[in-house]
């Protein structure tokens, strides 16, 4: 499994150990950055399943970093699509809810068309596309809003600003679905222990899925329900005031899709899995912060 140190891949380490070994390939073991190299290492781990949660995430560094973006989010892929079809090893991939234009107010379903607004959600589809193109047994998961007790991420960002600042602007505009990294690798874990076995759920339902926590919410309304939670736990906070703003003053590098609904019914009737409520992600969350 790659991307080992990042907020999926040290969730799903702890939870996917009780189904094998899980052989921690962190960017010393395989760098995505050098994708030729990619087939030799594989070769030489020889896994019965490659998990790929790594990835180029910095959103806006990615608009003044297209090529290491692409070679990471779609030539890297590639390189690992082309490695587990040779070799008949289902591959889990993943990928994010920036591959739409955020147009509408519908949750987006796998069939609906993508259309990125940003580099970074232009080279994540283009790995999904470079994965489809191979045909061999995937599993692209899309997901959203990811966030965790440590890492980079706005559950982090907004507990340190609560205790440093009075005041926070939040956008309000922007609609999705806050989802734990724990959330998704609960998820993840249940169709590895599926009678049917992981293999045999890739196999039978190859393809794009939707995984996020059920419920949507704003960036606005979830700064205000992580403040809530940090207070209800006793944590002392500085900030007495949230204000909402529009997507358009919050001056980022990179445009992000206004509707980031990830429509959850094909997780729902082809895996059996239901997702936790984003606020009782971020209740169990909360309850690991120092
Ligand atoms: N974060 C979100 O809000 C979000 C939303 C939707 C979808 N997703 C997708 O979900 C997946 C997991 O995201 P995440 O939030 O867990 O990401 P993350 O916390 O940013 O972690 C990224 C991981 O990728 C690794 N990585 C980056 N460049 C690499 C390279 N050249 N070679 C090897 N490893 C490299 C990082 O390793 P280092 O620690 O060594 O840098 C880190 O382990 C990604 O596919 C992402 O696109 C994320």
């Amino acid at each position: 499994m790659t991307g080992v140190t990042g907020q999926v891949g040290s969730a799903l380490i702890s939870r996917l150990s009780r189904f094998g070994t899980v052989i921690p390939a962190d960017r010393t073991v395989i760098d995505l950055s050098a994708p030729r190299e990619i087939a030799a290492q594989l070769d030489a781990l020889a896994p019965d399943i490659v998990i790929n949660p790594a990835a180029y995430t910095a959103v806006d560094k990615a608009e003044d970093d297209r090529d290491l973006a692409f070679l990471v989010n779609e030539t890297a892929p590639l390189a690992i699509a082309r490695w587990t079809a040779d070799n008949d090893v289902p591959f889990v991939h993943f990928s994010t809810d920036y591959v739409f234009d955020g147009t509408g107010t519908t949750p987006w379903k796998e069939s609906d068309s993508p259309s990125p607004i940003s580099v970074y959600g232009l080279s994540k589809l283009a790995g999904e596309v470079a994965i489809q193109s191979v045909g061999g047994p995937h599993l692209i998961v899309r997901t959203s809003w990811v966030y965790a007790p440590s890492g980079t991420n706005f559950f982090r960002t907004i507990t340190r600003l609560a205790r440093e600042r009075e005041e926070l602007r939040i956008v309000a505009d922007q609609f999705g679905a806050p989802t734990s990294a724990a959330t998704i690798a609960d998820a993840i874990a249940a169709m590895f222990g599926s009678p049917r076995g992981i293999s045999d759920v890739i196999a039978r339902d190859s393809g794009l899925i939707h995984l996020a926590a059920s419920g949507t919410t704003t960036w606005y309304e979830f700064a205000g329900a992580i403040i809530n939670c940090l207070q209800a736990k006793g944590h002392p906070l500085k900030v007495t005031r949230i204000i909402p703003i529009a997507a358009d003053d919050y001056r980022a590098k990179a445009r992000r899709p206004l509707n980031s609904r990830l429509d959850l019914t094909r997780l729902s009737l082809a895996f059996g899995i239901s997702t936790p409520h984003w606020l009782a992600g971020l209740e169990a969350t909360v309850s690991r912060v120092p």
